[in-house]
């Protein structure tokens, strides 16, 4: 297994390329399976998480081209040879249960197997069931598989999601777009990646009103059309590269960063101490001398402050001036980052779901261990600031979701390097 070695190196200076989102991609790529001709996303990232979902769709029988290095993704399902997803490939990432729904309103079956739970948390399907029985899906749960059947196809209905859910939001959203009739959804995620997939969808012929708010109207059309669509930036890349100057000092320009997609986290950014900026190429962040101020964050659904962007937040507040508290109100096991900068000498006191940190002057490097996407790149920053060497193994977690992390941040300055593994 790989690792990655970070040396603290002072300021940082210089740009940061905004990748597309793998949040968006991971629920565009599905969305091919509701048209019988062609979809292509260009400004896709290139990252593991996009080849396992290319993987399952082509266990369909749809093809995807990965095209200009895997920037362009050119996807057809006109000749679906098989409707169900194979554990082997779910068990791998979670949002392969996107394709349910997808299947479900074009060809009025699917079996797919139950994604199982991951390192932060037991993250059950149940709304995404519970959403597409609304629309008059029967489902049946059988051998560790989602057996699931529309015979007469799908039909509108009135969806209230009892808290926000960004997945089955966005289950409900595609399988709407075919169902015969209105379908609402309420409570829906508000999520960028859901106005997204709705751009996406309507660009197809879809009729969706209300994206990025909490109710969604869609008027079910009789098929949808092809399309190529551009896969909107990823604001958890994008707050996690805006936090190494904030942690490193110096000036970084991240290239393709919009404003309107991390507001809650600037904000608490500027709370810190941290000047954030708009720039004709995206989003400038400075830090000036002196420490870190310490905030208090709360995790949300959006536009609340991104569960997504708390491990890396917390990176910043170990050295930051004074105590801070982050409540984690999205996931049940999301602290797994904290043992790991403990190490590196952070002071953290975790009760349930709050984690309290006391800041210290600069943190010390040490061997620390990756567990989850999140958590590995939080320790990466922790140690771009920290005293000495950070070795963080299993970093295949971060292939997952960031693309050239070393490169990115060597190329403002960082001292950091992939070191192969055995
Ligand atoms: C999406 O996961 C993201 N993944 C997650 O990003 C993100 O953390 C999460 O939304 C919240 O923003 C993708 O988009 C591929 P949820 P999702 O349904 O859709 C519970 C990353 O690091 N829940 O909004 O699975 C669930 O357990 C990943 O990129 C149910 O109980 O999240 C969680 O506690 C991590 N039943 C909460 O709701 C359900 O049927 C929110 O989950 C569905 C969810």
């Amino acid at each position: 297994m790989d690792s990655i070695v970070v040396t603290g190196n002072g300021p940082l200076s210089g740009q940061i390329p905004i990748a597309g989102a793998k949040n968006a991609c991971l629920t565009l790529m599905p969305a091919t399976l509701l048209s019988d001709e062609p979809l292509t996303l260009t400004n896709a990232p290139r990252l593991s998480d996009i080849r396992t979902m290319t993987a399952l769709l082509e266990s369909l029988g749809a093809e995807v081209q990965s095209l200009q290095g895997g920037r362009v993704l050119a996807m057809s399902s006109h000749d679906l040879t098989n409707l169900t997803a194979h554990y082997d490939i779910v068990r791998k990432m979670r949002a392969s249960i996107l394709v349910l729904g997808p299947l479900l309103a074009r060809h009025g079956q699917a079996v797919v197997s139950l994604p199982g739970g991951c390192a932060i948390g037991a993250r059950p399907v149940d709304l995404h069931l519970r959403a597409l029985e609304a629309m008059g899906a029967e489902m049946e749960l059988r051998d560790g598989y989602v057996h699931a059947r529309a015979p007469g196809g799908l039909k509108g209905g009135e969806v209230e999601f009892p808290f926000v859910s960004v997945g089955a939001t966005e289950n409900a959203l595609m399988a709407a777009t075919l169902a015969r009739g209105t379908t609402v959804l309420k409570n829906a995620a508000r999520e960028p990646e859901i106005v997204d997939l709705a751009v996406c969808l309507n660009a197809m012929g879809a009729r969706i009103e209300g994206a990025g708010s909490s109710t969604i109207t869609v008027e079910g059309v009789d098929s949808l059309h092809g399309a190529t669509h551009p896969v909107v930036a990823d604001r958890i890349e994008l707050g996690t590269y805006m936090l190494a100057p904030a942690i490193c000092g110096g000036e970084v320009e991240l290239v393709g960063g919009r404003l309107d997609l991390v507001a809650a986290f600037v904000e608490k950014l500027g709370e810190a101490g941290i000047e954030v900026a708009e720039t004709e190429a995206g989003l400038k962040v400075t830090r000036g001398d002196g420490r870190v101020r310490a905030v208090d964050v709360v995790t949300a659904p959006f536009p609340g402050f991104p569960t997504d962007l708390q491990a890396q937040m917390m990176a910043l507040l170990c050295t930051a001036e004074g105590v801070s508290r982050l409540e984690e109100r999205i996931f049940e096991n999301r602290f797994m980052h904290a043992p790991e900068l403990m190490r590196m000498g952070a002071k953290i006191d975790v009760h349930g779901g709050t984690a309290t940190v006391t800041g210290v002057e600069r943190l010390r490097g040490a061997p620390v261990m990756a567990t989850d996407l999140r958590a590995s790149v939080s320790l990466i920053l922790a140690g771009l600031a920290a005293e000495g060497e950070t070795v963080v193994n299993r970093v295949y977690h971060l292939d997952r979701g960031y693309e050239h992390v070393v490169r990115k941040l060597q190329d403002v300055g960082a001292k950091i390097e992939r070191i192969r593994g055995q």
